[in-house]
């Protein structure tokens, strides 16, 4: 089975969100199956308009997505600007594509409530992700919830293609959405996003990352009092991070009182530090010398394209071009 999915580069990298409820879950379906993971840096172009920043943007999280890569689950990362043919996949499928079609798109209809005009990328963005998938044969796309309708419009683009032309040439791809992982981690109470600046950036610097996790919202017990961990914050991400005994051990401190959310803001500090230090060692290595971040994105950039470009020559032929 072949899985892909995408994380478009429009801020700094990974959080503990992004990590949690998409990351990890992809690589644990990587096991077993063949992986692709790549960066839409053409879907990042709707909202960032700066090549500085762009570059920026993209090369930390490709440094990031390759340090945070398990030694037992590889899988490609590959960006999709470097496919020769994805705009001209993405154009042979607007033109089977209904425009009442689009004008269902909570993206576009979302971005056009906060900005008076949209770019047209905007609105074909659903067209551009559909090529992205179909065109890899792609049978499972991992994604948040926010991406379900961009998944049934994959499907939709994809059916429309075969039915038009009398072939059985796009595969039509499952969702996989983790209900459990959608939402959960949190610094406030709300989901972790960037949109409330209540995230953890993985590869903040230590000093960073203490001043983030100790303004983590708590109860305001005092150090004596016994505490509910099923109630906390701070215990909620720790879940993620430590193995059941240790949590059986820590939520013992918290109702036997003398242990304070200062202690357990720094526990978990101490539990990401180490979680991550594999990951955040090989990070600082690829940022040091980005070249080695090149060298791995090449090998792969070339596999996705031969595949990306077979699938485009049949697509030629079927459509008379
Ligand atoms: P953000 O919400 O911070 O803007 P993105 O929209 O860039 O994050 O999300 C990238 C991926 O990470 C998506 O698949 C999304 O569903 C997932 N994700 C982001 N935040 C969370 C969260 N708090 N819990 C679970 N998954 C998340
Ligand atoms: N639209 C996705 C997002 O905003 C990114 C994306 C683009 C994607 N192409 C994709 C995700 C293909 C999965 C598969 O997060």
């Amino acid at each position: 089975m072949r899985i892909l999915t995408g994380v478009k580069p429009t801020w700094n990298g990974m959080h503990l969100g992004n990590y949690l409820g998409m990351y990890k879950p992809f690589t644990q379906k990587v096991k077993w199956h063949e992986g692709f993971l790549f960066l839409p840096d053409f879907h990042s172009l709707t909202s960032v308009h700066d090549a500085d920043t762009m570059l920026r943007n993209k090369h930390r999280l490709a440094a990031e997505l390759l340090a945070l890569m398990p030694d037992d689950a590889p899988f490609m990362i590959f960006e999709q600007s470097k496919m020769s043919h994805i705009n001209d996949i993405t154009w042979i499928l607007s033109s089977v594509t209904s425009y009442s079609l689009m004008l269902r798109a909570h993206s576009f209809k979302d971005s056009q409530n906060k900005n008076s005009d949209i770019n047209m990328a905007v609105f074909n963005y659903p067209i551009l992700m559909a090529a992205d998938i179909i065109g890899y044969d792609v049978d499972m796309v991992p994604v948040g919830k926010d991406q379900k309708q961009h998944l049934e419009f994959t499907r939709d683009i994809a059916g429309n293609f075969n039915k038009t032309y009398g072939v059985d040439f796009f595969k039509l791809p499952e969702p996989y959405i983790d209900e459990e992982l959608a939402l959960i981690p949190w610094i406030d109470g709300r989901k972790m996003s960037k949109s409330y600046d209540n995230f953890i950036w993985i590869f903040d610097d230590e000093k960073t990352l203490k001043k983030k996790i100790m303004s983590i919202v708590t109860g305001s017990e005092a150090l004596e009092d016994m505490k509910d961990p099923d109630s906390c914050n701070v215990y909620a991400l720790m879940k993620y991070f430590a193995d059941s005994s240790k949590l059986e051990e820590i939520a013992s401190k918290y109702r036997e009182g003398w242990y304070g959310y200062g202690h357990a803001k720094l526990e978990l500090l101490d539990m990401l530090l180490t979680y991550f230090w594999p990951a955040r060692k090989k990070y600082q290595e690829y940022i040091d010398d980005y070249s080695l971040v090149e060298q791995e994105l090449e090998k792969w950039n070339a596999i996705a394209e031969k595949l990306h470009n077979d699938k485009y020559i049949k697509l030629k032929k079927i459509v008379g071009l």
